[in-house]
């Protein structure tokens, strides 16, 4: 706590500083120096950074906008993060992964106004994202805070960042719900939820309007049903809902989703007959069923899956022959549908 109130005291003295200096590219030195000041740099790549520079565009691991001379890109940097970043107002993207950064990140990173891209994976950061993040989030576009320490529950206030397209909070600690209003991120594309600890059942999804093209809640303790809403996201092109503890059968509506090429249900606890209309889902390239409790005759309708690559039905309850259609799917790697109560040989 102590290092803080020293960090945030330097950012406050700084804008004084500048401004007795020149007025707009010392701004970014300092708040680089103070950046700097605050992280740790065991292999000396910030050592050549001086708060005698004019300007910050020649600062190693620093990327200015050619016409304004602001920085505005690209770091790659070790250590710790530190309160100057908070002076770059120009920075668009914060770009701090695969470092060992540790700590926490603050309300005020949101607030920098011209930030469309965070990329904190792959560090130690721990904490919870505060609740007004996404509230003040100015431009934002894509977030990544993969492979961190992060915990506590997802913001219901993530769906009122409406410029957000990708979100990336996977492997954390993550934990609760899933933030009812999720789905109504008219601009949410991307939302890689990976291996946290969330759990109960999945919004209600909305009909329509959603730009969804990817997903990915696999490794959570997701349960009840996958919700009819589900449907409504005509562009999804990947879901991945594996490693949860999903159950009942699969809703109706997921066979208007025509653009999904890989569907993956893997190792929940699915059951009921694989329902015929999964025919209709004409792009599907991968469909990995494997490890629920999926049983009765294997539709016919899979012969019309033409893009067809990889199909794992293995370890369910599925009885009877292969459906002879399946020599349609001419793109079929050798599927795996072992463990199963099955009889005849793969049609080939
Ligand atoms: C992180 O820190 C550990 C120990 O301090 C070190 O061994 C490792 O190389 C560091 N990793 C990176 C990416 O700097
Ligand atoms: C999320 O981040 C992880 C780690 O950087 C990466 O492997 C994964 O592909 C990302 N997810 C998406 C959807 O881009
Ligand atoms: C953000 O979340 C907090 C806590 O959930 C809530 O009290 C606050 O009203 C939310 N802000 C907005 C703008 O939705
Ligand atoms: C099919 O799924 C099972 C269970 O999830 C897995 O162990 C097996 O490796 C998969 N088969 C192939 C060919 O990928």
């Amino acid at each position: 706590m102590k290092r803080l109130f020293g960090a945030l005291a330097l950012l406050f003295l700084a804008p004084i500083l500048a401004r007795s200096l020149n007025p707009s590219l010392n701004d970014d030195v300092l708040g680089l120096i103070v950046f700097k000041a605050d992280i740790q740099d065991p292999e000396g790549r910030l050592v050549s950074w001086n708060e005698e520079d004019d300007s910050p565009c020649n600062l190693n691991g620093v990327k200015c906008n050619p016409r304004s001379n602001r920085v505005f890109d690209g770091f790659s940097l070790s250590g710790k993060i530190g309160r100057g970043l908070l002076q770059l107002h120009f920075l668009r993207k914060l770009s701090l992964a695969k470092n060992n950064l540790t700590g926490s990140i603050s309300l005020s990173l949101a607030q920098l106004t011209n930030l469309r891209v965070i990329d904190l994976s792959e560090n130690s950061l721990s904490g919870t994202v505060p609740d007004d993040f996404f509230t003040q989030c100015g431009s934002l576009r894509s977030i990544s805070l993969a492979n961190n320490k992060f915990s506590g529950q997802i913001s219901e206030n993530l769906s009122s960042c409406p410029t957000l397209a990708s979100v990336n909070f996977s492997s954390n600690q993550f934990s609760g719900l899933l933030p009812s209003g999720i789905w109504s991120s008219h601009g949410l594309r991307s939302l890689d939820l990976f291996d946290s600890l969330l759990e109960g059942e999945m919004p209600k999804g909305l009909e329509g309007s959603n730009n969804l093209r990817t997903i990915n809640l696999r490794k959570n303790q997701f349960t009840g049903q996958i919700p009819d809403g589900i449907g409504g996201f005509l562009l999804l092109r990947s879901v991945d809902l594996s490693e949860n503890l999903l159950s009942g059968s699969l809703p109706n509506t997921m066979q208007k989703l025509k653009l999904c090429n890989d569907l993956n249900l893997r190792k929940n606890s699915f059951m009921g007959e694989v329902p015929q209309w999964i025919g209709e889902m004409r792009s599907l390239e991968t469909l990995d069923l494997s490890e629920n409790s999926f049983s009765g005759q294997f539709p016919n309708s899979i012969g019309k899956l033409k893009s067809l690559k990889v199909l794992n039905i293995s370890m369910n309850a599925f009885t009877g022959s292969l459906p002879e259609s399946m020599i349609n799917c001419e793109n079929l790697l050798p599927l795996d549908a072992s463990q199963n109560l099955l009889t005849g040989n793969v049609p080939s």
